[in-house]
């Protein structure tokens, strides 16, 4: 494999010190060998090889770090990423799904690649050139390790715009069906790996979906932002005396209403409605439920929108507080990288002042285990979420 080299300022090492996964390009004196944007590349510091990543000359971010080491980049080191992130989601996960997050780009030590797995089937998603480049090797490694029927590439981020790179939705390997069926703790779901959001599933709202199922019981619910209702369903399951499942798109409550059939309920025991859920909470007569969980889209993905982003969770939150009974409680999430747990509870905290709600913080709530973050790394904590009570 020919490696560009990437020679570092002197005195610019503060991203190998902290062993960051990006290097950026205000840190890089020369690049030698170039030939080609993605390609692999070592970085050095003085004459000393400190790094081997991948490199993209026309992002910030200009150096995506594999291992701070001098190593080969092959089938070999791919293998070894990847049997290390199943050991690890397997063993956390302790066979309570056939369906997890493999690859969580910097968290697994892979930046630029997230692998689901859902039961017989993979999905992939590269964000970067650098992990566009790997394909090739990464296909047979993923046969090797997990003999799928199929591997699915959905690369659709709005960050490949950013690397200069086109969508790319193609079929990797084998055959793969527009749907699966997947079973989570107990409960099975669709999953639309043609036409779903994301990789076709919220993994990451595992653990979330056992938690607030856990507070279900007795209440009367609403499941804003629903998606397919997955959510609804671990609280109907749980003994919720009703679930309001309510999402702006249609097509996401006709999967809610086939999950709802799947696991023998009939949809018409909850209640679906495509709305907005700000002007459907703004309709809504106050003290209506006690137990509200917001799960909205990512409102920004950009620093100029923060401000935006910021106005938006506290009025949706606002409502929504005003619409909890005394002694119920609010699930509100942010998917939001931009958006760090701090930021968030000052949102929720404006947000019950303007409501003129005492809400108190009882937990807070991130990705399940799956979602792993690197400790060298916090840019790609993007779920967070808090459990209030409103007395
Ligand atoms: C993060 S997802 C929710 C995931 C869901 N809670 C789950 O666990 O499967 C956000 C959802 O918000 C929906 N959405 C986006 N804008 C909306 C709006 N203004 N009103 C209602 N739903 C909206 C999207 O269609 C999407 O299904």
């Amino acid at each position: 494999m020919d490696f560009a080299e990437v020679h570092l300022k002197r005195g610019r090492d503060e991203a190998v010190a902290e062993k960051s996964p990006w290097i950026f390009s205000g840190a890089i004196h020369a690049v030698r060998e170039f030939e080609h944007d993605g390609q692999p590349c070592k970085v050095f510091l003085g004459d000393r090889i400190v790094a081997t990543g991948y490199i993209n000359t026309q992002t910030n971010i200009a150096v995506r770090v594999l291992e701070y080491a001098d190593v080969e980049i092959d089938r070999a080191f791919l293998c070894r990423r990847l049997e290390t992130s199943r050991t690890m989601k397997e063993t956390l996960l302790q066979g309570s799904t056939d369906a997890y997050r493999l690859v969580h780009a910097e968290g697994d030590l892979l930046p630029g690649l997230v692998v689901d797995r859902y039961g017989d089937y993979l999905v992939v998603q590269s964000s970067t050139a650098g992990m566009d480049a790997l394909r090739k090797d990464l296909v047979p490694v993923l046969v090797d390790l997990f003999r799928p029927m199929g591997i699915l590439e959905k690369s659709t981020s709005t960050s490949r715009k950013t690397e200069g790179l086109e969508e790319v939705r193609q079929v990797l390997y084998g055959e793969v069906p527009d749907e699966v069926v997947i079973t989570e703790h107990g409960l099975r779901y669709v999953v639309d790996l043609a036409g779903g959001q994301k990789t076709g599933f919220f993994l990451d709202q595992r653990e979330n979906r056992r938690i607030i199922a856990q507070h279900a019981a007795g209440r009367t619910a609403l499941n804003a932002y629903c998606y397919s209702a997955t959510i609804g369903l671990c609280m109907h399951k749980a003994g919720a005396a009703s679930v309001h499942n309510v999402d702006l798109s249609e097509g996401a409550l006709a999967l809610a209403a086939r999950n709802y059939a799947l696991n023998g309920i009939a949809p018409g025991e909850d209640e679906f409605q495509v709305a907005d859920v700000k002007d459907f909470l703004a309709e809504m007569p106050d003290d209506r439920y006690d137990l509200v969980v917001l799960d909205p889209p990512k409102f920004t993905a950009s620093k100029r929108t923060v401000g935006a982003a910021i106005k938006g969770y506290k009025h949706i939150n606002m409502l929504a507080l005003r619409k909890i009974q005394p002694g119920g409680l609010l699930f509100t999430f942010s998917c939001s990288g931009l958006v760090d747990m701090e930021l968030f509870r000052k949102i929720v905290f404006y947000a019950a002042k303007d409501a003129g709600r005492d809400a108190r913080i009882v937990r807070a709530l991130s990705a399940d285990v799956d979602h792993c973050l690197s400790v060298y790394h916090r840019e790609n904590e993007y779920l967070k979420g808090l459990m209030l009570y409103v007395a």
